[in-house]
Formats: structure tokens, C-alpha cells, sequence
């Protein structure tokens, strides 16, 4: 627990508390989910505004500079710690949701920040120790959208044609009520072969059940496609440029974005920041974590057109368990690479557009590789499968100790680079898997990427689809994919973690603690 700070002046003070909520999510039974519920104590009132029709969300949106303080209340049902974290944004250690700092239910914990990111979408979520995945799947998950005055100047869409998607894949039972690993969301799970997870406790890993550690090392995979909560989202739109803020809040599923009539998707963000200039791309990888701006230009269409953003195939893992196995949450479920629909727009009315593409977005103050310390020598970080756990750097995280693994110093700038090894050995042929690596506490650019020759072929599928021209804070890299990543650790020292957003990867420990020394 933490308490205000009296001498903190917030702009922007909001209660936020984490508690079940029933709604109603499709005809019949109202479906259980886990949400945030938020109330404005200070702050200009569009500064804290709901995802439309959904148990998601809050938005928070703020200026660069601004102070926020929000007092985040657990009221999930017992066992159930929890914590937020600001996917994204830079901040003390204290603030950035760290699982140590985890609190019981009926707790309080009072954030107290300054923003200081430039514009771009963030998002929060729980961080708790083995329970990230089942809280987020639970219906945990806003953005925190921050602007800043270059942004504000390219007039970008806003108002109604500024939209959040959050993508999501989810697995509902015959009575309407979410399923994560064989159990519903709020029950206890039972053990064996029926309940997957054995996870009441966050502690399926843990507990030496042979199906846990196998929905652990694969991954949960839903049935159906969620977007802002709901399935079968449709945009109904006007010839207008609209603006698609793209969040993957999935826990395991990679999305292959494209539209449907073959035009490309021009790219204005990534993770954290605009980009300098758009870029476009035949299709977008979007991993667990990553967010995507795009620019989607309307205007030309005809009244009455539909079309789709859809996820197109490509190779994610290489013969993680076979093909039959694909998602242990149900057989039901589209593998991981499937074709899949994620939300259809249809064309609805005449409006006339003025907006035009800004062929210079944001000046970002990128570094080159040769500015890194050890540029010779990138501090590496392997992910391999030890027995059936995803690992870093053969370790798997210790939340008891919460010691520092790795130990970089304030203001240095340093290569780290990320190798998905193969495990040639593994049980289930499980040579490799696709993994989303986060960082807390830094940004980072991407600067290479290389693959083993023997994994070309699944590389080839995706390699098209990365947007790694500005800043990120979530990387994916495939099977047999080594990744240099460089990045400077300017603002707060502390100790912060690193680790997988395959949120049950990440929850079986596949994460690590790092301390930026002052
Ligand atoms: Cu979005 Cu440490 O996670
Ligand atoms: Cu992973």
C-alpha cells in the first residue's frame, strides 16, 4: 500500500478501483468480467473518458508535463493481488507497477507521476506475480494516451474519428462466461485434466500439473475475436481518414494486420511515439503488448463499401506441440498464424475530408548503434525452454528475491540483443515460439535482425510486417531470431523488470529483474 503524498499537486487525480462487474456481452446470460472502474476527483473531465460500450478501458489522456495521481483500490475477489502497470510510459520504480509491489484485496496503492513521454498511446494493466494473465484476461485493461504540442500542430483525426481497438482473442463457455485454461474467470480452477490452469492461486506452473505447464508453455489461445470487449465489431464509418489506435491485449495471440482490399496500412506510431515520417507496410505484425497507429484514409471510398482488417497466416512457432494442439484453452480456437477477421468497417456516410497525411510526423531524438558502450559486445539475453518453461538467460524469475539480474548504469546507452535459441530437444518438438520482449522503465529502437537459416521460412511470413523505425518498449522475435535492441536508461534509476507479454509465459517466469544504477 502507498499513500498520497500531501506536497504532490496532481492536474489530473482519478480513483480507480479493480473489482467483478457483470455485463452484458452477448444475448442470453450476462457474462462475469474483472474491470476498472474510474471517477474523476481533479482533472478537466475529457482527460478520463470510457472505451464506447465497454467493460475495457478507462481512457486517460493527458498532456506531456501533466501530474496524475491515481488512487488504485483492489477489490478483486481473495487471493487475487494486484497492481497496475503504465505500459509504456517512464517512471520511478515505485510507480511503474513493479509485482513487488503488489496489494492485497481491499487495499489501496497511491500513483503520484509526471508524464513524461512524448505523444503516443500507452496502456495499464495488472502486474502481480503468476496472476497477470488471468486478471487481464479477466477484463483489466486501459490505455493512457498521452499528446504534447508537436503532436496537437499535424492535426491528426480526433474527436470520433480518433478510435481505440483492442484486440483480443476470448474463449466464452455455453453460458456466456469467459474461459481462461479450462476455468471460469473468478472461480477457483480445479486441477487435472480438466482444468488446465490449477491457477486459483496464479501457481499452475508451480504446481507440477502436467496440463498447467503445457497451457503455460503454449500460450492461451481464445475462439473468438474481441475487439473492445465484444466480438463482431463493426466501425461504421464516413468517407473520413479516421485514425486507429491498435492495441494487441491479447495474452498470447500475434496478429498479421491487412486490409481486406489489399491496400496498404499506413503506419503514423508504434509502441510509444509517432514515427518521424509514415511508413507503410503490405500487412503489420502486432505481438501481445505492442500498439500500432494507423492512418486509414476513407475518403475515397464509396457509401455502402465494406471491408476488413484481418489477421493474414503466418508461421509463429515452430512445431510448438503440432498443429493439432493449437491453444490449450479449446480445441475450438484458431492456431496461433490463422487467418482470422478482427473487425469490419463499413462505409455509412458522405463527409467531406481536409485532412491530409503530415509527411514529417515527430522529431524523435534517435541514437545510432555506434553511441552504445558495448556496441562490440550486446549484452545478450536468451530465451530458451527449459523443461516445459520458457526462460531468460536459463533463469526463471524469482519474486522472493526481487534482485537485480542485470545492472545497467543511469544515462549509459547500451545494445542488448535478444536470441530465441532453438531447443532442439524439447518435449512436444517445441523448437521455438514467437516471443514479445518488454521492457519496463526504458524505450528502445530496434537496430538488427537476424535469423538461422534453418528458420528462414516462418521468418519470411512476418519479417515484411515489423514497423521498427521509432521508438518501442515491446519487441517480437520469431523462432531463430536474434534481435539487437539500443537504448539509453536516462530518467530514473531503480529496479525494474523485463520479460515475455505472452502473458503466460510471463506469469510461469519467463522475466527478469534489471537495476538502473544512479
Ligand atoms: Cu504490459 Cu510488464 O507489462
Ligand atoms: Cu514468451
Amino acid at each position: 500500500a502507498r499513500t498520497p503524498n500531501p506536497k504532490f499537486i496532481p492536474d489530473l487525480e482519478i480513483n480507480l478501483q479493480a473489482a467483478p462487474k457483470t455485463v452484458q456481452i452477448l444475448a442470453g446470460e450476462p457474462t462475469q468480467v474483472w474491470s476498472y472502474a474510474a471517477t474523476l476527483v481533479k482533472g478537466d473531465p475529457t482527460s478520463l473518458t470510457a472505451i464506447p460500450d465497454s467493460y475495457l478501458g478507462p481512457i486517460i489522456r493527458v498532456q506531456t508535463g501533466q501530474r496524475v495521481r491515481v488512487n488504485f483500490q483492489n477489490n478483486l475477489p481473495q487471493g487475487q493481488t494486484s497492481i497496475v502497470h503504465w505500459h509504456g510510459l517512464i517512471l520511478p520504480e515505485d510507480m511503474d507497477g513493479h509485482p513487488r509491489f503488489a496489494i492485497d484485496p481491499g487495499q489501496t496503492y497511491v500513483y503520484e507521476f509526471e508524464v513524461i513521454n512524448q505523444a503516443g498511446m500507452n496502456w495499464f494493466h495488472p502486474h502481480p506475480d503468476m496472476l497477470t494473465g488471468q486478471q487481464a484476461y479477466a477484463g483489466l485493461a486501459g490505455l493512457f494516451i498521452v499528446t504534447d504540442p508537436e503532436e496537437t500542430a499535424l492535426n491528426l483525426p480526433s474527436g470520433a474519428y480518433e478510435v481505440p481497438i483492442v484486440l483480443q482473442d476470448r474463449t466464452l463457455d455455453a453460458n456466456n462466461q469467459l474461459l481462461y485454461l479450462g476455468s471460469k474467470i473468478g472461480t477457483p480452477r480445479n486441477s487435472g485434466m480438466g482444468g488446465m490452469g490449477g491457477m486459483s492461486q496464479g501457481n499452475s506452473s508451480q504446481s507440477g500439473n502436467g496440463m498447467g505447464d503445457m497451457s503455460s508453455m503454449m500460450g492461451f489461445l481464445g475462439e473468438q475475436l474481441f475487439v473492445n470487449g465484444k466480438p463482431n465489431f463493426t466501425l461504421s464509418a464516413a468517407t473520413r481518414v479516421y485514425r486507429l489506435r491498435i492495441l494487441n491485449g491479447s495474452n498470447s495471440r500475434i496478429y498479421k494486420l491487412a486490409w481486406s482490399n489489399g491496400s496498404p496500412l499506413t503506419v503514423i506510431g508504434t509502441d510509444g511515439s509517432l514515427l518521424t515520417q509514415p511508413v507503410q507496410r503490405k500487412y503489420v505484425m502486432l505481438a501481445p503488448g505492442e500498439r500500432v497507429d494507423v492512418w486509414a484514409d476513407f475518403s475515397k471510398l464509396k457509401v455502402g463499401t465494406e471491408l476488413a482488417l484481418n489477421s493474414l497466416v503466418f508461421s509463429g512457432a515452430e512445431n510448438v506441440g503440432g498443429s493439432s494442439m493449437g491453444g490449450m484453452s479449446s480445441n475450438n480456437a484458431p492456431e496461433l498464424g490463422a487467418a482470422m477477421t478482427l473487425f469490419n468497417v463499413k462505409i455509412a456516410r458522405t463527409e467531406t475530408e481536409t485532412l491530409k497525411l503530415p509527411s514529417k510526423l515527430a522529431a524523435l531524438p534517435l541514437l545510432r548503434p555506434a553511441d552504445a558502450t558495448n556496441a562490440a559486445q550486446p549484452r545478450p539475453v536468451e530465451l530458451s525452454l527449459q523443461g516445459m518453461k520458457w526462460v531468460m538467460n536459463g533463469q526463471p524469475f524469482e519474486m522472493t528475491t526481487a534482485t537485480p539480474q542485470e545492472t545497467v548504469k543511469l544515462n549509459s546507452i547500451e545494445q542488448w540483443e535478444i536470441i530465441n535459441k532453438l531447443n532442439p530437444g524439447a518435449m512436444m518438438d517445441a523448437k521455438g515460439m514467437a516471443h514479445p520482449i518488454h521492457f519496463h522503465g526504458v524505450k528502445f529502437q530496434v537496430i538488427s535482425r537476424q535469423v538461422l537459416p534453418e528458420l528462414a521460412a516462418g521468418w519470411q511470413t512476418v519479417k515484411d510486417g515489423y514497423v521498427d523505425e521509432g521508438f518501442k518498449d515491446t519487441v517480437m522475435v520469431m523462432p531463430g531470431e536474434r534481435v539487437k535492441l539500443l537504448m539509453k536508461f536516462e530518467k530514473y534509476s531503480g529496479l525494474f523488470t523485463y520479460h515475455c507479454h505472452t502473458l503466460e509465459h510471463e506469469d510461469a517466469g519467463m522475466m527478469r529483474n534489471y537495476r538502473i544504477q544512479g
